[in-house]
């Protein structure tokens, strides 16, 4: 099974629509306005003609979107696919030395276990803030079924990433209230989420439709912001640091908890970019100077709150890591996310301090990822009925 993983070059897009007899003839939902796509909502026109691969659009589509083939997009069904074997469950996973070592007065440093406490404050909300932006936001002016089949897998992963924080939170014993509130009490924890709310709120409005220009570039910067930022950029602290802990043998447990979340991660961040790079091929015109340094200026702010949330975690040096080399890393990732969606690179000459998370994204050289596993995931148990 062949991953999608951060150094995966995306799929190839599908070249833009040409509807020779133009869109299928499907009653628009009242409430849409002109040029918005559809929803799934509309009325069910008997004998309507069907559904042609040409039809299908990935925003502002007006063909029946209940229709999951002939598919356009190949990469999101097979995503979808990839996403499904790699299914997985945060009880599979045996969290007993990490007990034993939280509960060991001399088991970690002071710093250690700030970084643990901080990284599950930030993780165990942030993977709420993405649900919420993928069902209250994205997935009703995502007009193809391809993707919204994917969405739906992601929306389910996010909610086991958030079980994932909540087993680690209990297992170690933590203080749930004091975890769960980082992100209204603990100042650069705050910040990234409250940097990423507007995003989704400009598009849950219910008075958002795509179909002008100015609402299709809203939804693009929504997808740029939580599969391009906040998936691929605000995640990534956190994924080195408790990884750090993994390559020192402490807290093996969540390290591992953490290296199936990134893979996910990963693989949510590949969607992502393959439905911008998508949107950009069949809407050129979205694409404008001005837009690009809108979302240039966008990954440099926000590359700005990841460094201080380093530098905040980290106020000295722990786990052989530095706060200033994530200086570095941070802007080697921003530039990474910048090529993947096609725009010139902010930080340019920016190196990777740390390679080994390269290897560590590549399942194919880890090899002993899923001999760990407590328990297989019954894939297949036999039904019984009363
Ligand atoms: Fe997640
Ligand atoms: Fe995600």
């Amino acid at each position: 099974m062949s991953l999608d993983w951060d150094d995966v070059k995306p799929s190839t897009p599908a070249p833009a629509l040409q509807i020779a007899g133009g869109p299928a003839p499907v009653a628009a939902h009242g409430a849409v306005v002109a040029a918005a796509g559809a929803t799934g909502l509309e009325e069910v026109t008997m004998g309507a003609r069907r559904i042609q691969v040409d039809d299908k659009k990935i925003i502002n589509c007006r063909a029946d979107l209940n229709q999951l083939v002939p598919f356009k997009y190949k990469w999101a069904w097979e995503k979808y696919l990839a996403a499904c074997n790699n299914h997985w469950m945060p009880q599979e996973i045996n969290m007993s030395a990490d007990i034993a070592l939280w509960q060991d007065p001399n088991g970690l440093t002071d710093d250690e276990r700030t970084i643990i406490k901080r990284s599950l404050g930030f993780f165990s909300t942030a993977d709420s803030l993405v649900a919420n932006n993928l069902v209250l936001a994205v997935y009703k002016h995502l007009t193809n079924p391809e993707c919204r089949q994917y969405l739906l897998r992601q929306a389910f992963e996010e909610a086991i990433h958030t079980h994932a924080y909540q087993y680690c939170i209990e297992s170690l014993g933590l203080d749930e209230a004091e975890v769960f509130n980082m992100y209204r009490e603990i100042p650069s924890i705050h910040d990234k989420a409250a940097w990423s709310i507007p995003y989704t709120q400009s598009l849950a409005d219910p008075d958002f439709h795509t179909g002008t220009p100015e609402m299709d570039q809203r939804l693009l910067r929504d997808l740029i912001a939580f599969y391009v930022v906040f998936e691929g950029l605000f995640f990534y602290v956190g994924f080195v640091q408790l990884l750090s802990f993994k390559k020192r043998n402490k807290m093996v447990g969540v390290a591992e908890q953490i290296e199936y979340i990134m893979r996910d991660e990963s693989m949510h961040m590949n969607f992502g970019i393959d439905v911008i790079n998508q949107i950009k091929v069949e809407n050129p015109h979205l694409w404008t100077a001005q837009f690009q340094q809108e979302m240039l200026d966008m990954i440099a702010e926000a590359t700005e709150l990841e460094i201080r949330y380093a530098h905040d975690t980290m106020p000295r040096g722990v786990l052989g890591l530095n706060a200033s080399q994530f200086n570095e890393y941070l802007k080697f990732i921003a530039n990474r996310r910048c090529s993947q969606i096609g725009l010139k690179q902010l930080y340019p000459g920016a190196e990777n301090p740390f390679p080994w998370m390269s290897e560590v994204m590549d399942l194919k050289k880890e090899k002993n990822f899923f001999e760990t596993r407590v328990t297989e995931y019954q894939t297949g148990g036999a039904l019984s009925w009363d």
